[in-house]
């Protein structure tokens, strides 16, 4: 199976819909839309079993949907957990569907009163056809199987008719996305920010280095939740992909993910490796740096991408300022910022080949929050930047090697058939 960037099925919806600002990423894909729901479909097992010589097994639909750690809910218990899915229960909205708080009893796990039990959040997908039903499946079969802190717990499922939906554990904070560019919650601290990054490269550092390995594919800020304290846990792992296995370096895939973040090469030819997803963990770096959104449609030029925008100050101590975000009003250490920067930096290289693994990206991001060699910076370390009057380097045009808007890794929003609009992030 090849790339399909030139598939027939491939098509534009460009519909902006209320959840996503004009600022949002643009969705790829390439839905093969309103097909009907096949009655039966066989997903690539992630079974620790198998060895990483040999292809994952496939699993039936029936296999994956009686996984023994999940609860086949029915849908009148879920509308009685979300009260009717009554839209004061509304947690969030995504481009597959709408996402619920409800209640249900924790040890039978049955729909409880409001505001008893235990909280969960309730996915209802949009009635989508094929695709719809082949990511919620996909998602079914990895969370079933895969457990780590940092992946969100999937509870259970309901599949009733044309009705998909998923049962989640509730995370307190929301996504990673409502705290970085949305008006209202107190601006995320430096500290915050560098715990929310090692939560998220944990958690694919898990799937990369897993005996069958697993492509997220689709890491992005909307999609890291977060608990409480502030761990990060991934969610949505419709996109998720079995990576190559034997000799091969990686899997053809359609391609898909979300504009701004994913992987040039990966975009261009549709050769997926655990490398697209380390460069869109360096968008998301990016993100948490500068608190702008991978693409921001209401800036111009080379501004609306972050990564081309950024990259010409990461590599420079006295220029970084200039991205940083200034809701951190200077406080953050400087070499740590540096060190962050310089990851963002490797990870967004163009070459898959030279971006780090997870694992070193891990590492690096360890060492920026508790650095081995204290002693020999603890005062620089800790310092934070008086904070210079920001000068956008737009207005200025005085950065070096910035790439014109043209040279975005990605095709613009008119270019490409396989975007969709952000607003419907789902695909
Ligand atoms: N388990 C959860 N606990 C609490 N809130 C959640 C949970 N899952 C999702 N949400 C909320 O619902 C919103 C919508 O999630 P959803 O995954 O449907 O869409 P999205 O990630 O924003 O976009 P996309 O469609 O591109 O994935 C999230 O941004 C988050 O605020
Ligand atoms: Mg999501």
């Amino acid at each position: 199976m090849g790339n399909c960037l030139d598939s027939s099925a491939a098509k534009v919806d460009s519909t902006q819909s209320s959840h996503t600002p004009a600022s949002g990423a643009s969705r790829i894909s390439s839905r093969t839309s309103r097909s009907s729901v096949p009655s039966s479909l066989t997903i690539p097992s992630y079974s620790g079993k198998s060895s990483s010589e040999c292809f994952p097994t496939p699993r039936s639909e029936g296999e994956i949907l009686s996984s023994p750690n999940l609860k086949a809910f029915s849908f009148n218990e879920l509308k009685s957990a979300t009260r009717n899915f009554r839209p004061d229960s509304l947690l969030g909205e995504g481009g597959f569907g709408f996402v619920f708080k409800g209640w249900i009893d924790e040890n039978t796990l049955t729909a409880s009163k409001p505001g008893s039990g235990m909280v969960v959040a309730v996915k209802k997908l949009k009635p989508e056809g094929f695709q719809g039903h082949k990511e919620w499946l996909t998602e079914v079969n990895y969370l079933g199987q895969l457990h780590h802190p940092n992946l969100v717990k999937l509870i259970g499922y309901c599949v009733e008719a044309e009705n998909r939906l998923l049962v989640y554990e509730f995370m307190p904070k929301g996504s990673l996305e409502n705290h970085l560019f949305r008006r209202g919650p107190q601006p995320l601290s430096w500290a915050v920010r560098v715990k929310v990054a090692i939560g998220a490269a944990r958690g694919l550092s898990f799937l990369h280095d897993a005996k069958s390995q697993v492509i997220y594919r689709d890491f992005k800020a909307s999609n890291i939740l977060l608990d409480a304290e502030f761990n990060a846990k991934l969610s949505d792992f419709g996109l998720a992909k079995a990576g190559p296995t034997g000799d091969r370096t990686h899997v053809s895939t359609q391609v898909m993910g979300t504009h701004g973040y994913a992987a040039p090469e990966y975009v261009a030819t549709g050769r997926l490796t655990a490398k697209s997803d380390v460069y869109s963990f360096g968008v998301v770096l990016l993100e948490l740096l500068s608190g702008r959104r991978a693409v921001d449609k209401t800036k111009v030029g080379v501004e609306q991408n972050l990564a081309d925008w950024a990259k010409p100050y990461l590599g420079d101590k006295r220029k970084l300022f200039r991205i940083m975000d200034t809701k951190l009003g200077g406080q953050y250490p400087q070499k740590g910022a540096f060190m962050a920067a310089s990851l963002a930096l490797q990870c967004l290289s163009n070459e898959a080949k030279v971006r780090p693994r997870m694992s070193e990206v891990l590492a690096t991001l360890e060492n920026i929050e508790s650095p081995k060699d204290a002693t020999k910076n603890s005062r620089s370390e800790h310092q934070t930047v008086k904070t210079p009057v920001r000068q956008s380097p737009m207005r200025h045009h005085h950065a070096p090697g910035t790439p014109p808007a043209s040279a975005s890794p990605l095709p613009s929003h008119h270019q490409s058939p396989r975007l969709r609009s952000a607003a419907d992030n789902h695909l």
